[in-house]
């Protein structure tokens, strides 16, 4: 579906009825990847994935901000009659832009779930990092930086068996825009530390990771896990960045006993 915010188009997917569940993707994915969950969830929650600016069917929009991605979604909710306070779900840099909607709307927020995710901002390393990529994707497009990341983006097991999950995850990689990808990456290069943010976090909060994750590490959501008073933590077994889409069975079911926990 397509609606307008702040005069872009923006897309999303919606199914289900009740409490608002808001799953937002990662880098260079797109909401397709919650299909899974679009379908799983459906039962328990009113589940919402949009496309954040310059991915999928959304507008691109220039200087785009982790705070511009929230506010996105914060439009979009109103603009769906939204009101009731939403579980937030982000994966990765989905997680960061959670980090931001908490501090811009808390009043907003009923639970959190951070997967495959971290609080803290890019090292200097990381952001010289970020430049090369995007240099990459200007000079060679989207298909380089998805042969770059799919190596890293499944656990071995998934690479080994899921040749059909493989060839997804890079066609979905490989279809962002150059546009989405540079905004995107410069996004996560400026993106403040979010420790504070976590630890000041007064939220009912599910932590899930992959037990193979090698972009982010299970640590670092362990680390999360300690942050948050009150919190979770699940690592899914031969799961690696895309916990949801390697083991959607789990992730579901784990996202059902927390949205169950909050009665
Ligand atoms: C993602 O999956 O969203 C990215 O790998 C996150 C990052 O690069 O920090």
């Amino acid at each position: 579906m397509q609606t307008t915010i702040f005069e872009k188009s923006v897309e999303y997917e919606e199914s289900g009825q009740g409490l608002p569940l808001v799953l937002i993707h990662g880098y260079p994915l797109n909401l397709t990847m919650w299909e899974p969950q679009l379908r799983g969830l459906a039962e328990v929650a009113h589940v919402i994935a949009p496309n954040l600016s310059g991915f999928g069917k959304s507008d691109p929009v220039a200087d785009v901000n982790m705070g511009s991605y929230a506010d996105q979604i914060r439009e979009l909710l109103d603009s769906l009659g939204v009101t009731e306070p939403a579980v937030l779900c982000g994966l990765s840099m989905g997680g960061y832009v959670v980090f931001e909607y908490l501090r811009r709307y808390p009043n907003h927020v009923r639970g959190l779930i951070f997967a495959n995710t971290k609080a803290g901002a890019d090292s200097p390393e990381a952001r010289v990092g970020r430049d090369n990529s995007a240099a990459t994707a200007r000079a060679k497009g989207a298909e380089a930086i998805a042969e770059a990341m799919l190596p890293k983006m499944l656990s071995p097991k998934t690479t080994q068996n899921n040749p059909q999950l493989v060839q997804r995850a890079r066609e979905m990689m490989s279809s962002a825009s150059k546009d989405g990808i540079v905004a995107a990456l410069m996004a996560m290069k400026d993106r403040p530390n979010s420790t504070d943010t976590m630890v000041d976090l007064h939220k009912p909060t599910l932590i899930i990771t992959g037990a193979d994750d090698q972009l982010i590490p299970p640590s670092e959501s362990e680390n999360l896990a300690r942050g948050i008073t009150d919190s979770r933590l699940e690592i899914l077994p031969d799961a690696g960045h895309l916990s949801n889409l390697e083991q959607p069975e789990l992730f579901n079911h784990a996202v059902r006993e927390f949205l169950r926990s909050l009665g």
